[in-house]
């Protein structure tokens, strides 16, 4: 789960070959089903619920010429952003996956003055919020990410944080989140064919084999 493998609309996979190229990598690697995660952004790439729904859709018929179209499932990872705050008070429909789990994420630096109230909002409405990559947060502690599930939230960690991909206080804290058993799943993030490539070097680390003993959610999906 978590990836940006729909060609041309984010700044994960760019053509139709690239997505291909990354998915057989992915298929190499022993994945069996991706759910890929476009980016809703309200200041980048333009995307909404519709048009993502409408680029998978368009995406589709290469799928099935590959024999493909039951491997890649499309939800979004959402960005937490105005847009976003006034689609959930507005009960408007979102793309999840799994049992109506969404995919979100928040800016890095500081924590949203409403991020609560929006978890609380998120729930009231038997969304299963999931916050993507907790580790790279710099308002992220193990403290706030225990709160966090406390309201509900579940905590996706990238894979490529255990390799020290995004430098080493983000595979610190991804590290520390699994030692305290506060993950609950792991997402690739993966965006194009070098993060396809260095992960499988995440598969040799003791943190992924320890996250591996959690009850994760990637298992149900
Ligand atoms: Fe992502």
């Amino acid at each position: 789960m978590h990836s940006h493998l729909i060609p041309g609309i984010d700044d994960g996979v760019k053509t139709v070959e690239e997505a291909f190229h990354v998915i057989d990598q992915l298929l190499g690697l022993g994945y069996t089903k991706l759910i890929t995660t476009p980016h809703i952004m309200t200041d980048y790439y333009g995307n909404t619920g519709t048009s993502v729904s409408a680029a998978y859709q368009d995406f589709l018929p290469h799928l099935e010429s590959k024999g493909y179209s039951r491997i890649l499932e499309c939800a979004a990872e959402y960005y937490m952003d105005d847009t976003l705050v006034e689609l959930v008070s507005r009960k408007e429909p979102l793309l999840t996956f799994g049992t109506k789990h969404i995919l979100f994420e928040t800016n890095v630096i500081s924590e949203p003055l409403n991020l609560k109230e929006f978890i609380f909002a998120l729930t009231l409405q038997g969304y299963k919020p999931i916050m993507a990559h907790p580790e790279r947060y710099q308002f992220m502690s193990v403290d706030k990410a225990e709160d966090l599930r406390n309201r509900g939230v579940l905590m996706q960690i990238n894979m490529l944080s255990l390799i020290g991909y995004y430098g080493p206080p983000i595979q610190r804290m991804a590290e520390k989140l699994i030692q305290h058993g506060l993950v609950d799943a792991l997402g690739s993030d993966c965006h194009n064919g070098d993060h396809a490539l260095v992960l499988k070097n995440v598969l040799r680390t003791s943190a992924y084999r320890k996250a591996m003993e959690l009850p994760l959610l990637n298992h149900t999906l």
